[in-house]
């Protein structure tokens, strides 16, 4: 299977929906370079908006070479020097010019990754080609250095409407039957993403090329699957009241749901008899004041039943556990939730890939395991050696095959 979001990959920068801002002044960065005093654009803005895309729909346009180098082999300064940082340095009058791009840098962040943002400020410092830097999120205090070096370019975003175009024009080209309502949802849904809108249409067309609004709804009980799990690991596995508390903030599950979900995952997580005793106290009173809310409309209550569950349950423990266990929903969504889990093997395999591959683990994700998926179907040669190489596990094995 090709994955649409490398298909559709932009390819100019009129490829690019609803950027223009961004995409200006990256474009003026790269041609006016030379003038610039800052030798680094540092493009920033949520996952799936284009940043990656731009520089090279850019690139493609004004025919430059892109060297990309992986922000984690700045973590070997020496590795850097042999690779970019010599590219950086030579003014090659035979070869094409070239733009230097570091992807996610903020995977860059840990205390041992000081020396590696040390080595980028280097590398932008003596580079004699533009370089380009993308990020999620700049704004930890370990990146002002480089921030100060850097021309900050944001990508917003995107709006629905701009989704919705992307979207459309992969529906005609595809030819996927689709009412224009259906998909429009599906926009608007991806909360400015437009690798998971991509995604998320080429999941729900995969088996009859038609965009129907039943998929679509359960797109959405799925992904309501995966928030509350999230909201449930926040309470779980912190002894920090603050993460607690905000556990259910975009939680679209109401209360009652919310309780069955503690409820029947709290004893997966607190193993220790006193810890579990100490949780369902505090559940049992949050129960209490939710039938006191329904009674008599005390809705003041809510607030405490919002504390007693999250920081409440979240303190009701020694300590965190070690053990890593999996959440599970109640009845009828429990056929959603085996879809997550196969999901989570294709994450750890991945991370298998990641690994041995040198990249991150999303990249591996989005880029390698589609391609290994096929080759690992069709040659078995190659399946014997992966098999081996990455260490795979029976389940994984099984996940492949499919
Ligand atoms: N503004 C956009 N216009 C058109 N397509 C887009 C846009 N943004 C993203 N896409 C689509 O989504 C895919 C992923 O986008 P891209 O890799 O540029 O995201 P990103 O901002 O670098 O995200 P991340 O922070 O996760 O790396 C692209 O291949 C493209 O298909
Ligand atoms: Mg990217």
């Amino acid at each position: 299977m090709h994955p649409y979001t490398k298909k559709y990959i932009p390819e100019k920068s009129s490829d690019i929906i609803g950027q223009d801002a961004a995409l200006k002044e990256l474009k003026d960065f790269v041609i006016n370079f030379k003038r610039k005093k800052n030798k680094a654009a540092l493009l920033y803005g949520p996952s799936g908006t284009g940043k990656t895309g731009s520089v090279y729909a850019i690139a493609n346009e004004l025919g430059l070479e892109i060297l990309e180098v992986n922000a984690s082999d700045f973590r070997n300064a020496e590795q850097i020097d042999s690779r970019a940082g010599m590219a950086a340095g030579q003014q090659s009058l035979f070869f094409k010019s070239k733009i230097i791009l570091v992807d996610e840098v903020d995977g860059l962040s840990g205390t041992q990754d000081r020396g590696g943002i040390q080595a980028i400020i280097k590398l932008v410092e003596k580079s004699a080609f533009p370089i380009i830097l993308t990020a999620m999120n700049p704004w930890d205090h370990k990146f002002a250095a480089l921030r100060r070096k850097s021309n900050m370019v944001e990508f917003q975003p995107l709006d629905a409407n701009s989704i919705f175009r992307i979207l459309k024009k992969i529906c005609d080209e595809e030819k996927i039957k689709h009412e224009e309502e259906v998909l429009k949802g599906l926009a608007r849904r991806s909360a400015g993403d437009a690798r998971a809108a991509i995604n998320d249409l080429q999941t729900l067309t995969i088996e009859k090329n038609e965009l129907t609004k039943e998929s679509l709804e359960e797109l959405h009980e799925r992904n309501k699957v995966d928030s509350i799990i999230n909201a449930l690991i926040k309470i779980f596995r912190t002894t920090d009241p603050k993460i607690a508390l905000s556990a259910f903030e975009n939680v679209e599950e109401n209360l009652d749901e919310q309780l069955l979900w503690i409820d029947e995952n709290l004893p997966r997580e607190y193993t220790k008899a006193e810890d579990l005793a100490n949780a369902y106290d505090k559940l049992s009173k949050a129960d209490v004041f939710s039938r006191r809310i329904r009674r008599w409309q005390h809705y003041r209550f809510l607030v405490y039943i919002n504390e007693l569950i999250t920081a409440g349950i979240a303190l009701s423990k020694e300590k965190k556990y070690e053990h890593h266990v999996q959440y599970k929903p109640t009845g009828k969504l429990l056929k959603l939730w085996w879809a997550k889990q196969k999901s989570m093997k294709k994450m750890a395999i991945a991370e298998k890939i990641a690994e041995k591959t040198h990249t991150s683990k999303k990249k591996a994700l989005q880029n390698t395991l589609p391609y290994m998926q096929v080759a690992f179907k069709k040659n078995k040669e190659f399946r014997e050696n992966f098999i081996r190489e990455m260490d795979l596990g029976e389940e994984e094995i099984e996940w492949l095959k499919k």
